[in-house]
């Protein structure tokens, strides 16, 4: 029999979610051809201490590393971590068919054009994801682009050497989204259904519409669980921490309250951006055909009570909450209990994506394309030293 997993690492990679409301942790090993999870930890951040993707408070953040670590029994110090924020830009362009090294300067300045930064600045990398035929038979390429502050990337990994950690790859958000629902069999395997996987996070929500198994458009929304605790403490009165503490304990979404009524605005805001990237998924992407779609809401902000209803019931598609974290690996249940496995789920997707960079899913049994599509999604923003 095949082996479930190629592992091509000495120890399991741990996957550090850097958020700019908590650091996550998880690791998984593996165990008799099934992936097994080994531990996973969660600190707070103090407020201002990662903003836009960059850690300001480098100490702090640090030291929560070191705390983790020493905290939870994981093995080894190898990690997979995160860049995230409004500076990082995930595109898909389109380009003439050229030979690798004149693609690479093609796509240089090609990105140029759009980057929020200068192109020195930035470090990038691309994927070529499919060849295109025009009608007079010519080839053009679909080439999708990640890219992130230099300063962002150097700093973070840094920082993970100070902590003691070995940062084996740096990447983006929305392929450790990505990697993870290829992880669940059936999973988004379906042929034209497009997941859009929401990541409600502290400070951000990013929206990855995940087609056939690629990311083909990726927008992060400067809302999120602290513009809630925020509407909570303003309409109500409250201390930020009395907010918080409500928003955690009394926000259920399926019931008509005071608190329900004060981040209403904000909730039905950021329902409005979910279904006007999907209708902008249809119309870019799809020549304006509507497709089925399935809602996946991920981060902590998606345990908010009753929001699966309240998206599904404003955005008009099938919503569930992403807690595939359960699902993907086998635990020790005199570790963990299942509830608090439950409840996890949904705040540890990325840091699980992250943790699962270097474990292959058994390839589906479908030949071609999903193999081809698998590869394609393989490996993106690597940091290469020096
Ligand atoms: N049970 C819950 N109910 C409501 N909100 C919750 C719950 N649990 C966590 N949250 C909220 O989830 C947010 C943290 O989620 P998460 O850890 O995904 O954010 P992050 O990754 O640190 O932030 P970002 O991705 O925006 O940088 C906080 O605002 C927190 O209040
Ligand atoms: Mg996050």
């Amino acid at each position: 029999m095949s082996a479930l997993f190629q592992r091509e690492s000495k120890t399991p990679a741990i996957g550090v979610d850097l958020g700019s409301g908590f650091v996550k942790m998880a690791q998984f090993k593996e165990e008799k051809g099934s992936l097994r999870l080994v531990n996973f930890g969660i600190l707070k951040v103090p407020e201002g201490a990662i903003l836009e993707g960059r850690i300001e408070k480098p100490k702090e953040i640090t030291e929560i590393l070191k705390e983790l670590i020493s905290f939870h029994s994981f093995i080894g110090n190898r990690v997979v971590a995160n860049v995230s924020g409004q500076l990082v830009t995930v595109k898909e362009i389109v380009m003439e068919d050229l030979p690798d090294n004149e693609l690479y300067e093609a796509i240089k300045w090609e990105i140029e054009r759009f980057l929020p930064f200068p192109l020195e600045k930035a470090v990038f990398d691309y994927q070529v994801l499919n060849e295109i035929v025009a009608q007079n038979g010519t080839k053009k390429l679909n080439v999708l682009v990640a890219a992130a502050p230099l300063d962002v990337i150097q700093l973070t990994s840094e920082l993970l050497s100070i902590a003691n950690l070995k940062p084996v790859a740096l990447e983006v958000e929305p392929f450790s989204v990505l990697r993870l629902l290829r992880f669940t069999p059936g999973f988004g395997r379906e042929e034209n259904v497009l997941i859009s996987a929401i990541n409600i996070g502290h400070n951000y929500t990013s929206i990855n519409m995940v087609d056939k198994m690629i990311v083909r458009f990726s927008r992060i929304l400067p809302i999120g669980g602290k513009k809630i605790t925020e509407a909570i403490a303003g309409n109500l009165g409250k201390s930020f921490e009395e907010a918080e503490e409500t928003k955690i304990k009394q926000l259920n979404l399926g019931i008509e309250n005071q608190v329900t009524k004060a981040c209403l605005t904000l909730l039905n805001n950021l329902a409005l951006e979910i279904k006007r990237s999907i209708s902008y998924y249809f119309n870019k992407f799809n020549e304006g055909k509507s497709m089925n779609t399935v809602v996946l809401l991920e981060g902590g902000s998606a345990n908010i009570k009753g929001i699966e209803g309240f998206i599904e019931d404003s955005v008009g598609y099938p919503t569930e909450v992403n807690r595939l974290f359960t699902s993907i690996a086998t635990y020790d249940p005199t570790l963990f209990t299942k509830e608090y496995l439950h409840e996890m789920a949904p705040i540890f997707s990325v840091a699980t994506g992250l943790a699962l960079r270097e474990y292959k899913p058994k390839v589906s049994p479908r030949k071609g394309k999903a193999a081809t599509q698998e590869e394609q999604v393989k490996t993106f923003l690597t940091y290469k030293k020096g």
